[in-house]
């Protein structure tokens, strides 16, 4: 059991994030400038884009208590950063850019000041450059895998790479250990029934942008609580997606189908996920809990009907 802070706890991801380390005994306290209402942490409303802020949410109280405890509040042991602006668009580019990247900055260089050594990060598969280009884009080959080159062009993208660029610094300057997890599109229980999934399934030649691939919320849980609990790595990139390719085909035979121009460089599972969670599997331990064919309804009643 460790003390976690999480930053962003408020939102989709967050709140799937929390419930798993919830699970697995961890104590949580939600840093976000959301309000979060769960009986079992506490949300301090704090601005991460501001320094002084972040320095005192990470070394202060984790819950109000009349009176507080005596002493110094004991040093998290980690910290899950999550919050930011989750896409472009929501607000101009500069403020994207401007928060995401200040409000990463500043969690990762209080952490290591603090003495915290394990920080999480949320990147994303957007740093492969597909998803949010000018245009059409191609990946370069496939699967897509943590050690191709990126060049993202679109503000969010780059941000969130900068964001592991400071990562991989300060791991290295504070001997820490700073995990980035690429996280593929986040996809919430009720989300299988939804448009998006349908989508996936049925109109794939959409969905280069998601690289065919997602994330269960829960299985990020899963994915933030292996990275708590393996340690020493130091910097690492992870992709983190799903263990399948998110329409019917094998993978392959999709893939060398529909961009028989861009080479496949090595064996694939046959229904594998193009943008690939081969790194976190073996290197975390990470094991799908939540395959999306276990919940695409309308794909099993559909199947049904098809084999009466
Ligand atoms: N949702 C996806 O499909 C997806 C895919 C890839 C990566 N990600 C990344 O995962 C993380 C979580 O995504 P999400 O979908 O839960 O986003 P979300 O928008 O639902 O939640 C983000 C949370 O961060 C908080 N926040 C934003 N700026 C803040 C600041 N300056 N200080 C404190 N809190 C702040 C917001 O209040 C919100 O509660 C983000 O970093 C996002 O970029 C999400």
């Amino acid at each position: 059991m460790g003390r976690i802070v999480v930053t962003g706890g408020s939102g989709k991801a967050g709140q799937f994030v929390i419930a798993e380390l919830l699970k697995h005994g961890h104590m949580v306290l939600n840093l976000d400038l959301a309000p979060m209402d769960h009986p079992e942490v506490y949300t301090l409303k704090t601005d991460l884009a501001d320094s002084g802020q972040v320095f005192n949410a990470l070394s202060g109280q984790w819950s109000l208590r009349e009176p507080f405890p005596e002493g110094l509040p004991p040093r998290p042991d980690a910290v899950v950063h999550l919050a930011g602006y989750a896409r472009n668009m929501l607000v101009p580019d500069n403020e994207t850019f401007r928060s995401n990247t200040q409000g990463t900055y500043n969690i990762i260089e209080a952490a290591c000041k603090l003495g915290i050594r394990k920080i999480v990060l949320a990147s994303s598969v957007t740093v492969y450059g597909v998803s949010f280009a000018q245009g059409d884009a191609n990946f370069p080959s496939f699967p897509i895998h943590e050690d191709l080159d990126v060049n993202p062009t679109d503000t969010y993208a780059i941000a969130k790479l900068c964001n592991e660029r400071i990562g991989r610094g300060f791991a290295s300057r504070f001997n820490a250990d700073i995990y980035s997890l690429r996280i593929g599109r986040v996809i919430e229980p009720e989300e299988y029934d939804g448009e998006i999934f349908y989508s996936y399934v049925h109109e794939p030649l959409l969905w280069k942008v998601h690289g065919w691939s997602y994330i269960d919320a829960r299985d990020l849980g899963g994915m933030c609580e292996a990275a708590l609990r393996t340690d020493g790595l130091g910097f690492q990139v992870f992709n983190a997606t799903n263990d399948h390719i998110t329409n019917l085909s094998p993978t392959r035979e999709f893939l060398s189908k529909q961009f028989p121009h861009i080479p496949i460089t090595r064996d694939l599972e046959e229904f594998e996920a193009p943008f690939s969670n081969a790194k976190i599997k073996s290197m975390l331990g990470f094991e799908e809990q939540h395959p999306w064919k276990k919940y695409f309804s309308k794909w099993e009643k559909k199947q049904k009907q098809m084999a009466v």
